[in-house]
């Protein structure tokens, strides 16, 4: 049983198998929280909260000047009734007041784990993987009721938290701020993780203290964004990979989003997360309900490497879906770098071609295969072949490319419309806009208003008929800009701060009846490389394309960051040409392949212009790659040097079963005279020896935890290694 409940004193203990999460309902229907970090036996933790007297912090019980909830730590706060911090959510009455006071109505525990209605979610495989707590609150006055849900997955080692809004009163309510959870630590002796970046240098890791007051990350963007991911972690001081108390909250949605920790007078902290509150509101009619976006509280008390592969294991089975979920995925050659918009079948077929003898298993034709599409300024939204460089027609070059024996796969942006497009001359109103303004372009293009049903069935109805019309088993769906003007011509003027979220739920539809109806598609979803690198995407699509930066060097920054969250399972990573096309370095073919490899691998240049010896090289990494991608794609990752700490970096991935493991060693910049050292491995099995692959060296796995590896004298910029270790028989 992993949720216990004492009735005598309210007290609910939530344990995950090293985890222990404690709130209590109080007499008077504050719902505390206790404590939530390592798991400890006694349920018993009332005597935590210490009632006293604060100047400056009013009470709501005249006669009961040492309550204020001001200080109390609790599980959603409220605005308005003494406490000053941050709230968790904030309605508006019809009078204009914006002051509400949940408090405790009863609660249900359940086997299992309900799904939320329209939005990607953790799920189950059987009732037995998760107990779900469901604490019903309601503010009298109104009539609104909240469903506070903690989901537990006792062996995944994780707790999920999401929100449900009823309007339960005869009043229409709206909603200003709905965060997905709240949560407060009676301390602030932390640092602040947040992965943040910009188009090319997507999830690089910043960690700072925690001050007095807030601190956050945020998307103002529509998407999840670039700039900055819905995740954060705090991290103890001494936190580092291996050791130290680790807590991690990511938001299982794709749109705009707050994620904050306010360190408060007393150096309490106080952590939330979820939709923006900026630019949103909610109209909640009497009758009507409000979902909020899941999020995944993970705790680890051995660093943030137990975090992250806390997560993997949860992303990479309950919460990716699908065929291709358990299924290595294939090696791919996309077009885009090799051809951008300048193509015809031909040189579609000699590329195919090339990839097929090197092995390679799909084939990807990216953006410019439809309307009129030469540049980037038109026809999205025109989703038929483009007969000028495809003469025969999809189905041919498709065909062409099957009896090659390969897989073929196709670019889609369908979120989007362009000005020039006969979908745009037929729906100019189709767009997110805003009435007597201009729209603003990015990438010259319009985003569609996926707000309205419409417009999303009109979006299924195109990418499906494409979709049928020959055997794709692959789609790249691509998003390209932010969302501006957002506002939406069917929605009333009261509505119109619903729309940024909408569009979000009319994604996950789409997305969800598309994936629905191809389920023998893989799907890898991309926005200018890992603009939307979240996990409300990867309910959908079990894979992103990471970065446009192909780069081998910025990609070591990129894979790294985004493996504190999400699992390598998840991330696309190509080779493309040099010098590179996003920061002008050459690196070794080498180089280039063993950094791609770290992810689901794949090339994207053109393999007609290689020379015979890279494509001997090419060959090789091909085959080599198919011999240890189950590691890579299924084993458990272990981060080994921080690029972001000097001028080196290496991981490594480990089998479940401790019998195979992969090591990747990459050194950026040469250095004079450099040292000797060592590499130290981790998650092995101390007491199984392993063979390096391809020598007769065995060494014992606590001989490569304990004392390591030699690492070679490596000449010049940009070197790596690889030593692969099968358990010895
Ligand atoms: C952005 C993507 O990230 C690229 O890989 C490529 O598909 C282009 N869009 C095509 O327009």
């Amino acid at each position: 049983m992993s949720i216990i409940y004492n009735e005598s004193n309210r007290i609910f203990h939530l344990q995950a198998k090293d985890t222990s999460y404690v709130l209590q309902v109080l007499e008077r229907g504050y719902v505390a929280h206790l404590y939530w970090g390592k798991k400890v036996k006694t349920s018993n933790l009332s005597h935590l909260l210490q009632f006293k007297e604060r100047a400056f912090s009013p009470n709501p019980y005249p006669y009961d000047l040492s309550l204020s909830l001001d200080t109390l730590p609790q599980e959603y706060p409220a605005y308005g009734n003494t406490d000053f911090r941050s709230p968790a959510y904030q309605i508006q009455l019809e009078n204009g007041s914006t002051i509400s006071d949940l408090r405790y109505k009863s609660h249900k525990i359940l086997k299992g784990k309900p799904q939320l209605k329209g939005l990607p979610a953790t799920y189950i495989e059987s009732e037995d993987e998760a107990e779900t707590l469901q604490l019903e609150l309601v503010d009298t006055v109104t009539g609104l009721e909240v469903i506070l849900s903690y989901t537990v997955y006792e062996q995944f080692n994780a707790i999920t938290r999401s929100v449900l809004f009823m309007n339960k009163g005869n009043q229409p309510l709206k909603i200003l701020r709905a965060l997905s959870m709240s949560v407060d630590f009676s301390d602030a002796n932390f640092d602040f993780m947040q992965l943040s970046g910009a188009w090319a240098r997507e999830r690089h890791i910043k960690r700072r203290p925690l001050v007095s007051g807030s601190q956050s990350v945020e998307s103002r963007r529509g998407t999840s964004s670039h700039q900055q991911n819905p995740f954060i972690a705090l991290l103890r001081r001494d936190t580092n990979e291996d050791y130290g108390e680790a807590y991690g909250f990511n938001l299982v949605y794709s749109g705009n989003f707050l994620a904050q920790a306010e360190v408060d007078q007393y150096d309490n902290t106080r952590v939330s997360i979820g939709i923006n509150p900026f630019d949103f509101t909610w109209i909640l009619g009497p009758g009507e309900e409000f979902q909020t976006p899941e999020v995944v509280l993970v705790y680890s008390d051995s660093g943030i490497g137990k975090m992250s592969r806390t997560y993997h294991k949860l992303y990479r089975t309950r919460l990716c879906r699908g065929q291709y979920r358990d299924r290595v995925r294939p090696i791919l050659i996309n077009n885009w770098e090799a051809t951008y918009f300048d193509f015809n079948a031909e040189k579609i077929e000699s590329i195919a071609k090339s990839a097929k003898e090197l092995g390679i298993e799909l084939f990807v034709l990216d953006d410019g295969w439809f309307g009129k599409r030469d540049r980037d300024n038109c026809s999205l939204g025109d989703w038929f072949v483009n007969r000028k460089k495809f003469p025969e027609g999809l189905e041919d070059i498709v065909k062409k490319v099957n009896d090659m024996g390969m897989q073929f796969g196709l670019w889609f942006e369908p979120e989007m419309i362009s000005a020039d497009s006969d979908l745009y001359r037929a729906h100019p109103d189709w767009c997110l806009h805003v009435p007597n303004r201009p729209c603003s372009e990015g990438r010259n293009q319009l985003v569609l208003d996926l707000s309205r049903k419409e417009v999303c069935d009109a979006i299924i109805k195109m990418v499906s008929d494409i979709l049928s019309s020959a055997p794709i088993t692959y789609v790249k769906w691509d998003m390209n800009r932010h969302l501006t003007e957002i506002g939406s011509a069917s929605l009333p003027a009261e509505k119109q701060r619903e729309t940024a979220h909408r569009y979000v739920l009319g994604l996950y539809r789409i997305m969800d009846e598309i994936t629905r109806a191809f389920p023998h598609i893989l799907f890898e979803s991309c926005s200018g490389g890992g603009g939307r690198f979240d996990p409300g995407i990867l309910y959908y699509m079990p894979q992103t394309w990471t970065s446009d930066n192909t780069d081998a060097v910025s990609r070591l920054y990129i894979q790294y960051g985004t493996s504190i969250v999400y699992p390598v399972s998840t991330m696309g990573a190509h080779v493309s040409a040099v010098p590179n096309h996003q920061v002008h370095r050459n690196t070794s073919l080498e180089m280039r392949g063993n950094v791609a490899m770290s992810g689901n691998f794949g090339y994207e240049l053109d393999l007609t212009k290689l020379t015979e010896e890279e494509k001997g090289i090419v060959k090789k990494q091909v085959a080599y790659y198919k011999d240890i991608r189950h590691l890579v794609q299924f084993g458990e990752f272990y981060r080994l040097i921080s690029p972001f700490e000097g001028n080196e970096a290496a991981w490594m991935f480990v089998s479940e079963d401790q019998t195979e493991a992969l090591v990747a060693y990459f050194n950026i910049l040469a250095q004079p005279n450099p040292p000797m050292k060592k590499l130290r491995l981790k998650g092995l099995n101390p007491v199984i020896n392993y063979r390096l692959m391809d020598t007769d060296k065995i060494y014992g796995g606590d001989e490569l935890m304990f004392i390591g590896l030699n690492i070679p004298e490596l000449k010049g910029d940009f070197q790596s290694v690889v030593w692969r270790f099968k358990i010895s028989d």
